[in-house]
């Protein structure tokens, strides 16, 4: 199991960190550091995360579901993020994901992004915290 996330102001950041913490310290990975394909284990559950981004989701992010349907590797996803406009964040890496063959799970996260002064104070404790618990919830049994 690991987080995987591209986050240009930390955002995506935090809630990545917090499922992290809550799946035990799992691995949590910076697509700009490099995430790499071949560390993930065929069947592995990744938690991949992403803001919304110019009517999609960040670049990085786009290219790591491009390397992760090339490599064949049946790995289950779950979506999480933040943006501005309701849901886009996940909704565009759904859209990727789904365009390359990948079926991300029905369960995600996204919850408010700050754009200029708007949603400022978001991600709050509140959304890490749920965040965390979905996380929870599909990891328990
Ligand atoms: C240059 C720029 C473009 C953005 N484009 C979108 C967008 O198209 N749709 C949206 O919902 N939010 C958009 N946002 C808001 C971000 O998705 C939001 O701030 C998010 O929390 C960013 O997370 P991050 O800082 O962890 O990458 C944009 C923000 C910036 C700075």
């Amino acid at each position: 199991m690991k987080v995987i996330y591209e986050s240009k102001d930390d955002s995506v950041k935090k809630l990545a960190e917090g499922i992290a913490e809550a799946m035990q310290g799992i691995d949590c990975i910076d697509l700009q550091n490099g995430a790499y394909v071949e560390s993930i284990a065929d069947g592995e559950l990744v938690f991949l995360g992403s803001g919304g981004s110019f009517m999609g989701c960040g670049k990085s992010t786009k290219e790591f579901i491009k390397k992760l349907a090339a490599s064949g590797k049946k790995v289950r996803i779950v979506l999480f993020g933040s943006s501005f406009i309701k849901n886009s964040a996940v909704n565009a890496m759904r859209k990727t994901a789904e365009k390359q063959g990948l079926k991300p799970m029905g369960d995600s996260y996204n919850c408010k992004g700050r754009f200029l002064f708007l949603n400022a104070g978001h991600p709050n404790s509140k959304d890490i915290n749920s965040a965390k618990n979905l996380a929870i919830r599909l990891t328990k049994n």
